[in-house]
């Protein structure tokens, strides 16, 4: 550890073993708003008896010591010492053999308000323990590698009581629950409140019966049952592919209102975000089924990747997330359509990865230093931590990988594992060196990847070249081992070499071709198989050839946004842009044989901060207005040369029936937005303002909504919308939401403001400050406004937010990640802005680290 600022750095080079060996924690909780009492049994063995070493434990500001005692008896006083964060028995005060160690403390659930630890939501008492929160529950030792098996009693006179592991005894105002697998403090939990359940179960393959049921509060049953089916759907899944069970009787998922992160994968008992479960077709949009389904499976896929097999340490978090994203991405692509989700999976990786790799904030999938572990839940951990496993995925192949997943589970379970010990399974089972490969957990930043063609004599030669530029502490990178798949399309638009992999290891490398009677198209990065910035010099028209053409879903999509790219980069900088996109997807939409769903995301246009961040990384400073004015025009341009052809596919796409969130459906919806969001261009609203009105689904309401208040329409709709669901907090969410981010830019900054400023701008509540934080960062042009009123805007409410939530301000606060790309004037009130929320005295760790980080 070492002090920098007066911040305490962790480093990877500094792990050791924890010098006590703890195997069985058992804990009595009496709960009272603001005076839980906890009692908390370790038993406790000196890892090497000879060592004599001091025992620290973990235990937050908040955590009172009322009483401690070592086998029964309590120790010299002055063998104890309470500091701010940790409390110490000194050696002296140890007996060299196992002992008991027994404490009891006072904690106040109902002063948490950063939601850390046990806290109070609505009445029902919660935690959230990863990744340090247990140290606010009691004094522990609170790391991933302490494991132990738990054994909870809760005491109190609210009807539902919870924990971890298996129930083994309930009596009125008290239930006692038991977990026989060995697990870190990360990943206990404890519910007590006023819920009811919808309830089902699951047979395993081997026969163990296990109850299923997901806990809302009263009134919510009916808004629960796709949660459910998701559950099922995700354990039937986990067997059929990889072998993998679920250990306990029950399984037990609750929804909770106020919630930092999307949800939490504790031993049998998940707790989630109150949005990522409740859905009914009048309140959730296909986009809000589709991620209740995969998070519900990713938590419970957490049961083997992350629980059964853990983290040694937090610098080792992406071989718990990046692996369990892998697999519920697995999952979705499964149950709904493999190319759309790699679609949108590439469009979410370049979105907020790429963007994150291209700032002051890039770090590595493994970093090796941190200030508060809890900055770096961040894309770059979970989705490019993803990314590097489908490139060993692809480079090992299905069987290597399976062989290598089954080596992991045998020889890792009950292990707190290392990204070496991940690499290791695949090195064993597969026997490839993978030295190289590692670098992509090492080193940050996204390589820029450049082809060039040469044709002769019928050899095609491509020659790669990857050169990665510096980030924050890695002035120098290595050339990585880099995936590239690829096909040859013949002039005539059929396949002539279908998909190979070639794999690069040098910073430079040729591939030649040979053999080949006519000049191929190259389909290049099929599947986006290495997440990387490929640039190649191709015309448009090839382009829109390719986008004819291509076998490959992605590389197709690729290229159609490449031409959009083109185009709008080309009329962001005031230059004229040719009119080939328009005309190519004028034939794509057209194209009765392509998914619905895949030609809705050719339509859609790339957003503006991907515009930003393409001009950036071409060297570019990024103008947000000229931007907004240049996706703008295109969209009008693309809505009145396919007017007809609109209009006539507006009609096709009705859903006919009662809604179904399936994705069949949900494609014929969002081709019919993507239509709609054109012709509101056009039609004045006509047709946005008839579908709000009759539409019974929140998908299409939704989607009528935001392209009336794009067009600076839609109050009357807004005011329906409030007036039904005034009571609904997930609703109300959205409506805060969709204002400041679908607003003109001039006055997203000023509308939020005055959002804030209404009394059900209830901003304590992690989602609803989201919405609107987060609505007004998300209209890039918005927020970047030149006067700097979304900058200062945005600053104080991170301030205010961090004296009462600081993991919530900190995550905000990536708003400004991308500030230095922009132009001196924005520049410098993004800064000011910055340094304003620095000066803030007494401002968390949290907070500090990212604005330190971002001013840098
Ligand atoms: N492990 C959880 C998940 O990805 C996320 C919890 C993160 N919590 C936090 N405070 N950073 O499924
Ligand atoms: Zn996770």
């Amino acid at each position: 550890m070492t002090q920098t600022n007066g911040q305490t750095v962790q480093y990877l080079a500094d792990y050791r073993p924890y010098p006590f060996v703890l195997s069985a924690t058992r804990m009595t909780f009496d709960l009272k708003p603001t005076a839980t009492r906890v009692r908390t049994a370790l038993s406790l063995a000196p890892r090497d008896p000879g060592a004599r070493q001091d025992l620290v434990l973990d235990g937050g500001k908040g955590v009172e010591l009322l009483s401690l005692t070592i086998d029964g008896q309590a120790p010299d006083a002055a063998h104890v010492t309470r500091q701010d964060e940790t409390l110490t028995i000194a050696a002296a005060a140890l007996p060299p053999h196992p002992f008991l160690l027994e404490t009891e403390v006072r904690i106040d659930p109902s002063a948490n308000t950063a939601f850390e630890g046990l806290y109070i939501s609505n009445g029902m008492f919660c935690t959230q323990c990863e990744a340090e929160g247990f140290r606010h529950i009691t004094f522990y030792p609170d790391r991933p590698d302490v494991m132990a098996t738990f054994h909870v009693t809760v005491v109190s006179d609210l009807p539902v009581l919870l924990s971890n592991g298996n129930p083994v005894g309930q009596s009125q105002g008290r239930a006692e629950w038991h977990d026989p697998w060995p697990k870190p403090s990360y990943l206990f939990a404890l519910v007590a409140g006023d819920l009811v359940a919808v309830s089902d179960s699951f047979t395993t393959r081997s026969g163990r019966k296990v109850a299923l049921n997901v806990w809302v509060r009263p009134g919510d049953q009916d808004r629960a049952g796709f949660a459910m089916e998701s559950l099922i759907k995700s354990m039937k899944w986990d067997e059929d592919v990889y072998g993998r069970e679920y250990d306990l009787d029950v399984f037990n998922i609750v929804a909770v209102d106020d919630f930092n992160m999307g949800a939490m994968e504790n031993k049998g008992l998940n707790i989630f975000n109150s949005k990522l479960v409740l859905a009914s077709p009048e309140t959730a949009t296909d986009g809000d089924y589709e991620r209740i389904e995969a998070v519900i499976a990713h938590e419970y896929f957490h049961n083997w990747t992350g629980n059964r097999i853990t983290c040694r340490d937090w610098f080792q978090l992406c071989l718990k997330e990046g692996l369990t994203v892998f697999r519920d991405q697995q999952f979705t692509s499964d149950m709904r359509s493999a190319a759309v989700k790699r679609i949108e999976d590439v469009q979410a990786l370049r979105s907020r990865q790429f963007r994150e790799d291209q700032g002051p904030l890039a770090h590595p999938p493994r970093p090796d230093r941190y200030e508060e572990i809890n900055n770096f839940y961040t894309a770059t951990v979970y989705e490019k931590g993803a990314e590097v496993i489908g490139m060993l995925k692809r480079l090992v192949g299905d069987d290597g990988y399976r062989r290598a997943l089954d080596l992991y589970f045998d020889r890792h379970d009950g292990d707190a594992a290392t990204i070496e010990d991940w690499l290791k399974v695949f090195e064993d089972a597969t026997g490839r060196d993978l030295a190289q490969f590692k670098r992509w957990y090492t080193d940050a930043g996204t390589p820029p990847l450049t082809m060039a063609e040469d044709w002769r004599d019928g050899t095609l030669t491509l020659t790669f070249t990857q050169d990665t530029p510096p980030t924050p502490g890695q002035p120098e990178k290595l050339p990585r081992v880099i995936p590239i798949a690829v096909g040859l399309i013949g002039p005539n638009g059929d396949e002539v070499a279908p998909t190979q992999v070639l794999e690069m290891t040098e910073a430079r490398q040729s591939f030649p071709f040979d053999g080949l009677g006519a000049r191929p198209v190259v389909s290049a990065l099929r599947g986006f198989s290495a997440p990387v910035m490929l640039s190649r010099p191709l015309d448009d028209a090839t382009r829109a050839f390719l986008l004819a053409h291509d076998t490959d879903p992605f590389a197709r999509w690729e290229a159609g946004r490449d031409l959009a790219l083109s185009a709008l980069t080309a009329a962001a900088q005031g230059q004229a842009s040719s009119g080939d996109y328009v005309e190519a997807i004028g034939r794509l939409i057209a194209d009765e044989d392509a998914d619905p769903a895949f030609r809705a995301l050719c339509l859609n246009l790339p957003g503006e901060e991907e515009i930003a961040t393409r001009l950036s990384s071409a060297g570019i400073t990024p103008d947000p207005d000229a931007i907004h004015g240049a996706r703008e025009a295109l969209a009008r341009r693309i809505a009145e040369a396919h007017l007809d052809l609109l209009s006539r596919l507006y009609d096709d796409m009705t859903v006919a029936g009662p809604y179904r969130p399936d994705a069949a459906d949900a494609a014929r919806r969002s081709l019919r937005n993507a239509v709609l969001a054109l012709l509101t261009r056009i039609d004045g609203g006509e047709r946005a303002e008839i579908l709000f009105g009759v539409a019974g689904n929140m998908t299409e309401r939704m989607a009528a909504l935001t392209a009336l208040l794009r067009r600076g329409r839609g109050q009357a709709e807004l005011a329906a919308l409030h007036d039904q669901f005034a009571d609904n907090r997930l609703v109300m969410d959205k409506w805060f939401a969709v204002q400041p981010m679908a607003a003109p830019p001039a006055q997203a900054a000023a509308m939020a403001r005055a959002l804030s400023q209404r009394k059900d701008f209830d901003w304590k509540n992690p989602n609803r400050f989201r919405a609107l934080i987060g609505g007004l960062s998300a209209n890039h042009a918005g927020f970047h406004a030149a006067d700097g009123s979304g900058y200062d805007f945005t600053a104080d409410w991170l301030m205010r937010m961090d004296a009462v939530n600081p993991q919530i301000a900190a995550r905000m606060s990536t708003a400004f990640e991308t500030w230095t790309r922009y132009d001196p004037g924005r520049r410098a009130k993004a800064l000011a802005a910055l340094e304003r929320i620095a000066a803030v005295q007494g401002l968390s760790k949290n907070t500090r680290e990212m604005v330190s980080r971002m001013i840098a």
